[in-house]
């Protein structure tokens, strides 16, 4: 029988094992899916504490809860290890690794090298393997491709390769990894047939795409596109504040318009894995090729300068009280890069607060994810407590990350000065003299 077709069955009976490479943001929520379908799955991670985590019944991503990794180990469904060894018996390797950058800001695709390396070890005719890690256009064919075909194996023809970029937007809890439709680009028309059954079983739309490069460029596109309108509309933030009009009146206004435009916010500066990164591995490829993505470099340009802009405001805030950055009390409200996540990768807050300590503030923060902060010299702060007196004693408040779960009737009516870089206080009543934006 061809490999499509034993593929398909093994479908169908829900036979097939599935491999989920790097259990993070990413491939947890995913491996959780296949799980759900029906599939055997085994992650693989190189992080020890999180594969014992898991096998133990703990998620360390804060969409899964404990709860469903749990009920999956108990039942068999799901086990988590630190090795690769047993990859050629997946019928189905999807890979989530990192994808960062490096401190030249190339792309660092090491991750995905060392995951092929590892999986082109015990290769077997029948297999697909699909790319998941957002990368430059070309990776799956130029770089995961040759390693994969290195002992003789043709993609499309002895296996199955594609890539299908990843959209998941943790805390969103409209859109999670089932509802979310997925785009696909394999290799040959078989590969991109042989990944959208898989798919299929596991998210409610699949949407295919007539090569992997043009999967690749998707999610670039989309991120780019975010980077892009963010900056944006930081600069309108920034053109608003000299012109003296309220930047969020402004967009609310404009957003009344019911076609040809969509709200962007500005803020203290962009964050995650995502958003600041990804649109560098276009303009790396772009150079490659002669050509300056000068949309990712302007943007760029602008979401990094909002930190300062922030010190800045905080600066004057102060100076109108007759007092000076140096020695005074600053508490940071929120400190991962987004609301209701933990996560701190690229957080602006991060740079704000780095700024203000070496400018010799005495900086406090509260974050409900995160308990401590280590700064650039190895210090560790320790969150204060969300309580009226941590409002009180600090000379300035400043919002950058605006959680839900916090109470900005509490915060605008104990602090002295607030500013906040979110709008998080909009529907706060009283005290609003007290209030800045950025
Ligand atoms: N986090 C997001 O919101 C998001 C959204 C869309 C796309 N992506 C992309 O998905 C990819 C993964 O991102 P993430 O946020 O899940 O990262 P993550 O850091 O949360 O998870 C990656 C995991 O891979 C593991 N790992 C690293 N090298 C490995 C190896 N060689 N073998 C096995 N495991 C390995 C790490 O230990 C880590 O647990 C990246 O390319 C990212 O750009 C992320």
């Amino acid at each position: 029988m061809a490999h499509l077709e034993i593929l398909k069955k093994k479908i169908a009976t829900g036979k097939a094992q599935v491999g989920i490479i790097g259990l993070g943001y990413v491939g947890l929520p995913l491996a959780v899916e296949f799980a759900h379908a029906g599939f055997k799955v085994v992650g693989v991670d190189v992080d020890l504490r999180k594969v014992d985590g898991l096998n133990k019944g703990r998620s360390h991503v804060e969409d899964v809860p404990s709860s469903t990794v749990k009920q999956l180990v108990q039942s068999g469904k799901f086990t988590a290890r630190a090795d690769y060894k047993g990859c050629g018996k997946m019928d189905a390797i999807f890979i989530a690794v990192p994808t960062p950058l490096r401190k030249t800001r190339d792309p660092d695709i090491s991750y995905i090298v060392s995951a092929v390396d590892q999986i082109a070890r015990e290769l077997r005719p029948g297999q697909l393997i699909v790319l998941e890690s957002t990368t430059y256009p070309g990776t799956t064919e130029e770089i995961m491709r040759p390693r994969l075909e290195a002992k003789g194996l043709k993609a499309g023809q002895d296996f199955f390769l594609a890539f299908s970029p990843e959209r998941v937007d943790p805390g969103n809890k409209l859109y999670e990894t089932k509802n979310t439709p997925k785009v696909v680009g394999g290799t040959t028309p078989r590969c991109t047939r042989a990944a959208r059954m898989f798919y299929e079983t596991a998210i409610s739309s699949v949407h295919t795409v007539s090569s992997t490069q043009t999967a690749e460029m998707i999610k670039l596109l989309e991120n780019t596109f975010r980077a892009v309108n963010i900056g944006l509309v930081n600069e309108i933030a920034m053109m608003c504040e000299k012109l003296k009009l309220d930047v969020w009146e402004v967009i609310d206004g404009a957003a009344t318009k019911p076609f040809g435009f969509m709200r962007f916010y500005p803020g203290p500066g962009i964050g995650g894995h995502c958003i600041p990164l990804d649109p560098h591995y276009l303009s790396w490829k772009l150079k490659t090729l002669n050509y300056s993505a000068r949309f990712i470099e302007l943007a760029s340009e602008i979401n990094g300068a909002m930190p300062e802009l922030v010190v800045r405001r905080a600066t004057e805030l102060l100076n109108d009280c007759r007092k000076s950055v140096k020695g005074s009390r600053i508490l940071i409200l929120g400190a991962a890069y987004k609301k209701d996540t933990g996560d701190l990768r690229e957080s602006p807050a991060l740079d704000v607060l780095q700024i203000l300590h070496e400018r010799g503030a005495r900086i406090q923060f509260h974050d409900p994810y995160n308990k401590s902060l280590r700064m650039e010299d190895g210090t560790v702060k320790r969150g204060k407590p969300f309580t009226p007196a941590t409002f009180k004693e600090a000379d300035l408040v400043i919002i950058i990350t605006d959680h839900s779960c916090f109470d900005y009737d509490e915060v605008v009516r104990h602090s002295r000065v607030v500013l906040d870089t979110r709008n998080a206080t909009r529907s706060v009543k009283a005290g609003r003299k007290k209030v800045h934006s950025i």
